[in-house]
C-alpha cells in the first residue's frame, strides 16, 4: 500500500480518487483537515475499504510513526503544505510550521521506518515530495521557461518554505540514502480547487455576482495545468523516476492571468446568454512582491519518462467550468465563516 499526506485537499484528493480508479492498491490518507482539507471530495469512498482515512499533522512523530508501522507502505507522496501564497503574505507562521518543519519530522520518522526495512524492500521504497515551480523565482518575458537546473530563487514565504522543504528532502537522500524523488509542478486547476485561488475564485465570484479582482495589470503569467494531468505525472514519476532525481511537471499553458479571467467569462456567457460577466472584471492593488512569470519546460519528464498531458487549457478549463456549475452545493458548504473572514480580510488590503 501507498501513504499520500494531503490527500483531502485539491490536488489531493483528486489523486487519491484517480489512483483508485486505475488501482486496488489501497491507500492511507494522512491530512490535518485544516481549511483546505475537505473529506465531501471523496464521499465517494465512504465506503471503499481500500482508502482509510487519518486526520493528523505530518509533524506529528509518533502519529507517523504508528501509521508506517501499522500500514508498512512501499511508497510516501508528501503533498501536505500551506498552499496560498496570499495567506502566506499574511500570515507566514504556519508556512514555516507545516512546510518545512513538518516536512523535517515526516522526513525523521520515514528515516526510521526506512532504516529498518530488509533490503530489497529497502531499495524499492520510494518518497516523493509534491513541490511547485514558485522555488524557482520570477522570469522575465522572453527568457527560457524553468529547467530543473535552474537556480532556486524564491520570492514569497510559501515558495521560501516550499524551496527549504525541496532542500531538506534531497539532504536526506545525499546524506542518508532515502530513495527520494521531487517533482515540481506549475498552477494546477480543476475540480475540488478552493476558491481562494484564481481560477475557482473567478467562477464563484461571477456566478455570484460578485466583482473579478485582478490584481496589478493582470499581466503575470503562469503555466496552467489540468490537475488531472499532475496526478498521471505523479504516477508515472513513482513508477519510474530515478531515485534523487526532480522532474519539472508542466503543461506548455503560458496565459496571462487577465486572458484566464476573460476566458471564464466568455465561457459563463456561453452557459447564461442573457449575463455578461466581463463587467465584473475589477483591477485591484497588486500582491506585494507578485512574481511576474512562471513557465515549465517540461521535456526531461517527456523525454526520460515518456509522459505527456492529456489536456489542453482549452479543454481543461471547460471542464473544470462545467464540475463548478454542477457542484454548487460543494461550493455553498466551503462557504464557512472562516472562508468569508479570509476574503475580507484579503480583499480589503487590495482595494
Ligand atoms: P491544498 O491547500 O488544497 O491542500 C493541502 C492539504 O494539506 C489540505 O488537505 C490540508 O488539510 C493538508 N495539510 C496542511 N497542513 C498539514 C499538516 N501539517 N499535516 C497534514 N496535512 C496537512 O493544496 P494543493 O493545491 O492540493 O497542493 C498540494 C501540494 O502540491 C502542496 O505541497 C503544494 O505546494 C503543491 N503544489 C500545488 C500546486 C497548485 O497549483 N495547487 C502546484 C504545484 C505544487
Ligand atoms: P493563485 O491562484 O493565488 O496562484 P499563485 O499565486 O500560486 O500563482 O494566483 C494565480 C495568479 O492570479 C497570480 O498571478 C495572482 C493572480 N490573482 C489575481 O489576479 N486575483 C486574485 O483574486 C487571485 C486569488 C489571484
Amino acid at each position: 500500500m501507498i501513504l499520500i499526506t494531503g490527500g483531502a485537499g485539491f490536488i489531493g484528493s483528486n489523486f487519491v480518487l484517480d489512483w483508485l480508479a486505475q488501482s486496488d492498491e489501497r491507500i492511507v490518507n494522512l491530512d490535518k483537515l485544516t481549511y483546505a482539507g475537505n473529506l465531501h471530495n471523496l464521499s465517494s469512498l465512504s465506503k471503499d475499504p481500500r482508502h482509510i482515512f487519518v486526520q493528523g499533522d505530518i509533524g506529528d512523530t509518533k502519529l507517523v510513526s504508528q501509521i508506517l508501522a501499522q500500514y508498512q507502505p512501499r511508497a510516501i507522496i508528501n503533498l501536505a503544505a500551506e498552499s496560498h501564497v496570499d495567506r502566506s503574505i499574511h500570515g507566514p507562521e504556519d508556512f514555516i510550521q507545516t512546510n518545512i518543519l513538518g516536512t523535517f519530522r515526516l522526513l525523521e520518522a520515514v528515516r526510521a521506518y526506512w532504516n529498518e526495512l530488509e533490503s530489497i524492500t529497502q531499495q524499492n521504497f520510494r518518497f516523493l515530495h509534491i513541490s511547485t515551480d514558485e522555488v524557482y523565482g520570477s522570469l522575465t518575458q522572453n527568457v527560457p521557461a524553468f529547467t530543473e537546473e535552474h537556480r532556486y530563487k524564491p520570492n514569497s514565504p510559501y515558495s521560501a518554505s516550499k524551496a527549504s522543504s525541496d532542500h531538506l528532502v534531497r539532504a536526506y537522500h545525499h546524506t542518508y540514502g532515502l530513495p527520494v524523488l521531487t517533482t515540481n509542478c506549475s498552477n494546477n486547476y480543476g475540480p475540488f480547487q478552493f476558491p481562494e485561488k484564481l481560477i475557482p475564485l473567478i467562477i464563484v465570484n461571477a456566478l455570484a455576482g460578485k466583482s473579478l479582482p485582478v490584481y496589478g495589470d493582470g499581466q503575470q503569467i503562469r503555466d496552467w495545468l489540468f490537475v488531472t494531468d499532475h496526478c498521471s505525472a505523479i504516477r508515472r514519476v513513482l513508477e519510474a523516476g530515478i531515485p534523487g532525481e526532480t522532474y519539472n511537471i508542466g503543461g506548455w499553458n503560458e496565459k496571462p492571468n487577465i486572458e484566464i479571467i476573460q476566458t471564464i467569462c466568455t465561457l459563463l456567457e456561453e452557459s447564461f446568454p442573457s449575463s455578461t460577466f466581463h463587467k465584473l472584471i475589477t483591477y485591484v492593488k497588486d500582491r506585494p512582491g507578485h512574481d511576474r512569470r512562471y513557465a515549465i519546460n517540461a521535456t526531461k519528464i517527456e523525454r526520460e519518462l515518456n509522459w505527456r498531458p492529456a489536456e489542453s487549457f482549452e479543454t481543461g478549463i471547460r471542464k473544470t467550468i462545467q464540475w463548478y456549475l454542477n457542484n454548487q452545493k460543494w461550493i455553498a458548504n466551503i462557504q464557512t465563516g472562516a472562508y468569508r473572514e479570509w476574503i475580507e480580510k484579503n480583499y480589503s488590503r487590495l482595494r
